[in-house]
């Protein structure tokens, strides 16, 4: 009896009551304690999700994608536009029914219980507190070279993280022990790695360890959160601004770029086959991250209930057709071998490219424009999440607190301030992409999960023949389809090509006997096998709503690509968290005290 009643509390819910709430006017869509200013639009929602998408993810990271897919990294800009599509309904048709703060941590505590929302709320830090390290440590880059341009030059030293300097230390080090001569190798490795030796060879030593950091990657986290402190209003002009600068922009290196391609260099076409191309998940996803970001202003939309899901679609089918467009014109300027590099859009116009330096210019500016309209939007949602979560006492009440003048969350702005901050002097891009991307995917696949649940409850009250809601009427929906017949069918045609496409692969999966050096790298995969047999089960025994399912399949399958030490590393961050549920949030919740009170709310 004890262990049910522990299990019903991990499980129990908040009840979705707002939209119909919204509809007979006892709410205006918000918490009912809500002090946030009403003030967004569909186009101000839109803008914001542009402005959260577009940023180091093609500006940046698009580069080693190309390197590794080759031109048909363009594929993966489209198979990650589909996955995302599929989130994004499910995100949307519980914005447009939950329309209150806290994205996908408020969705999954109405639909999956309280354990799984914390979960994905404390899993949502990844995608944006973590997800705007990456940023801060990206803009910092295009902002030095820029400087750079204009004569002034940052000591290496103060734009670098320590990770990264120790490592071209290091590989340079090994040359000359193998008897090369500096200069030779230097001129061996690429031109980040003999930076990061010089970083670390010339960097002051306190008590012989060298001083290195990232100085304007803590500049701009620090000035953008002021500007998330002082208020919503402030930072949506400021945001307008930038995204029409970025996506003006954007439009110019197709337009221009598309002048200067050689089709030749489309040929062969994806080099490096099916594997190359899906090397760059971590990175083309990142480039996608975002839109979700939208749901966390809930709180600050006219009619979160319309706009909410509108405005998601928009900015994800925006940003898909320039992705695309960029990805074929880099891809066909220069050789895709040659695209290794952390300044891609820029590269392409400069003298290896289409030799035009007052694009090199332009894309330079604008890079940094667009990376800090992503700082703004992120140092924006993470705040607003954990005031959600703070409300229902999951957190400290202080996390919900509001600033009396500014309307903000003013402590919650300021620790994520701190959170991006700290982490952004000395932390390596790679690994922090990586984990911010897996970190969203998860979050991404609990939605999807949180949608199948909706929608049997919906299915059921269709099937009693009750009444839909006046709020529920005006919701978004994601269809319906049965998957009793087109699961298996599905689950038929994936294996029978990846049977004829690749037949080594699959019996590679077989093979039990390898090193554990090996194996662990396969365990994702394998996790991913077991599970997508379940939920085949599931979809033979319920007959289970088609599009979620797909949709935690597809996130899945992007997650098994990005490697063991990621896995890892993101495991460790769930276990903290599930220790600071069980510790604190489980017998602080609201909903515990309703259960103490009068039984488990449900
Ligand atoms: N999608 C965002 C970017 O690329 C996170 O910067």
């Amino acid at each position: 009896m004890q262990n049910n009643a522990f299990l019903q509390s991990l499980f129990r819910k908040k009840l979705i009551e707002t939209s119909e709430a919204i509809d007979h006017g006892h709410v205006d869509g918000s918490h009912p304690t809500s002090q946030l200013k009403r003030s967004l639009s569909v186009w101000d929602l839109t803008s914001l999700g542009v402005a959260a998408v577009i940023g180091a993810g093609i500006f940046s990271t698009v580069g080693t994608a190309s390197f590794h897919g080759g031109p048909a990294v363009v594929w993966l800009f489209v198979i990650t536009a589909v996955v995302c599509g599929i989130s994004t309904a499910c995100y949307a048709e519980f914005a447009s029914k939950v329309p209150a703060a806290g994205s996908a941590y408020t969705y999954a505590y109405v639909s999956l219980g309280e354990l799984i929302a914390w979960i994905i709320g404390w899993d949502l830090i990844m995608e944006y507190a973590i997800g705007n390290i990456a940023v801060a440590i990206s803009w910092s880059s295009y902002f030095s070279r820029l400087l750079g341009t204009y004569g002034i030059h940052i000591p290496r030293f103060l734009t670098t993280d320590y990770v990264s300097a120790y490592r071209g230390f290091q590989q340079v080090t090994a040359l000359t022990a193998g008897g090369q001569s500096l200069p030779d190798a230097l001129a061996h490795v690429d031109a980040a790695t003999a930076s990061a030796y010089q970083a670390w060879s010339l960097a002051p030593k306190l008590a012989g360890v060298p001083f290195i950091c990232n100085l304007p990657a803590l500049g701009i986290v620090i000035a953008v959160t002021y500007v998330a402190y002082i208020g919503i209003r402030e930072a949506k002009w400021t945001a307008n601004a930038m995204v029409a600068l970025k996506i003006l922009v954007i439009l110019m290196i197709i337009f221009v770029g598309a002048a200067y391609v050689h089709p030749e260099n489309w040929v062969p076409f994806a080099p490096n086959g099916v594997g190359g191309v899906f090397k760059g998940v971590s990175a083309v996803f990142f480039a996608y991250i975002g839109f979700d970001a939208i749901s966390t202003t809930a709180e600050e939309c006219r009619n979160p209930q319309r706009d909410l899901p509108r405005a998601m679609f928009y900015s994800l089918g925006i940003c898909t057709l320039l992705y695309s467009g960029i990805a074929l014109v880099i891809t066909g300027i220069v050789n895709y071998r040659n695209l290794a590099v952390a300044d891609p859009l820029a590269f392409v116009f400069g003298a290896s490219g289409a030799n035009l330096p007052w694009m090199s210019a332009i894309v330079a500016v604008s890079a940094v424009v667009a990376m800090t309209s992503v700082l703004l939007v992120f140092q924006l949602g993470q705040p607003r999440i954990w005031m959600a979560m703070s409300r229902d006492r999951l957190l400290p009440k202080i996390f919900a607190s509001i600033h009396p003048r500014y309307k903000t969350p003013w402590f919650s702005t300021l620790l994520t301030g701190v959170l991006v901050a700290i982490p952004a002097l000395f932390m390596n891009m790679t690994e922090v992409t990586d984990l911010t991307s897996i970190g969203t995917l998860f979050a991404f696949l609990l939605v999807c999960g949180g949608t199948i649940r909706l929608h049997e409850d919906r299915r059921k009250l269709q099937a009693l023949g009750a009444p839909a809601k006046p709020g529920a009427r005006r919701a978004f929906h994601v269809p319906i389809i049965g998957s009793r017949v087109l699961m298996p069918l599905g689950f038929a045609l994936a294996a029978g090509a990846v049977w004829y496409f690749n037949r080594d692969g699959f019996l590679a999966l077989l093979d039990f006997g390898l090193p554990w050096d090996l194996l662990k790298e396969k365990l994702p995969l394998y996790g991913y096998l077991v599970g997508s047999v379940a939920l085949l089960g599931g979809c033979l025994t319920w007959n289970l709503s088609l599009i979620p399912c797909l949709g935690l399949l597809s996130c899945g399958y992007l997650m098994t690509e990005l490697g063991w030490t990621n896995w890892a590393r993101f495991l460790i961050w769930l276990g903290i968290g599930l220790v600071i549920y069980f510790t604190y949030g489980r017998v602080r919740s609201a909903l515990h005290e309703g259960a103490s009170a009068g039984g488990v709310r449900r």
